[in-house]
């Protein structure tokens, strides 16, 4: 394990994680800590390159398990260049998405089955997870309509809403079987009361 404080943010589309990573650094920074923010797929500049191939709509016949390959190597690399050697500098991490969303997308969202995901995270994590997990959550519907004002589909937005709630259901299960390391945020209510919530979440950290 680490020593540091790597917090993961997790949600479905249009939950609003995005826009509370601001947020949330603003707090760390305001009580003396040197913040990191990053992102999964990405983070790195091979990472952003495999994100690209995950994200590019025109990748029709992308096969679930390389889906899940490309997110570990991606993860594999992030974690090498870039989360590890911050941690060890003592700065807080702070990732838009983990390892919670290969169980969520292509675990509940494709199918694929955990004791595989859980072979992968074994082999690239060897037992590294996240300090805090943030799981933004709220009704499927509500969130695929404020993604979809944002921006043109991607790969992952152009799925349909059944396969958003199995995402949905399946981080609502991992937060239920590991309910230390992740803290729910009702991502429905305001932006105010997210915030509210959000320090609350992190109190203990700041
Ligand atoms: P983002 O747009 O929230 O940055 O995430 C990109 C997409 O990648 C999002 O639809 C969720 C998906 N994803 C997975 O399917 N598995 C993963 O392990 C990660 C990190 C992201």
């Amino acid at each position: 394990m680490h020593e540091g404080l790597f917090i993961t943010l997790e949600g479905i589309e249009g939950a609003g994680k995005s826009s509370s990573l601001n947020y949330i650094s603003e707090l760390f920074i305001c009580a003396g800590h040197e913040v990191l923010q990053t992102r999964e797929p990405g983070g790195t500049d091979t990472g952003e390159q495999i994100r690209k191939i995950l994200l590019d709509s025109d990748n029709i016949k992308l096969e679930s398990s390389t889906e899940l390959l490309l997110m570990f190597a991606a993860r594999s690399q992030h974690l090498e260049e870039i989360v590890k050697p911050a941690l060890e500098k003592d700065q807080v991490v702070i990732c838009d998405r983990f390892t919670d969303a290969s169980y969520a997308y292509q675990g509940g969202g494709r199918g694929i089955e955990e004791l595989r995901i859980k072979t992968l995270e074994d082999w690239v994590q060897l037992g590294f997870t996240p300090t805090v997990t943030l799981l933004f959550d709220l009704d499927v519907d509500v969130g695929l309509r404020r993604a979809e004002k944002r921006s043109q589909a991607d790969r992952f937005e152009q799925e349909d809403i059944m396969f958003f709630k199995r995402v949905r259901s399946s981080y609502l299960q991992r937060a239920s079987n590991e309910p230390i390391r992740f803290r729910i945020i009702n991502a429905g209510n305001s932006l105010e009361d997210v915030k509210q919530q959000i320090h609350k979440a992190l109190q203990e950290y700041l």
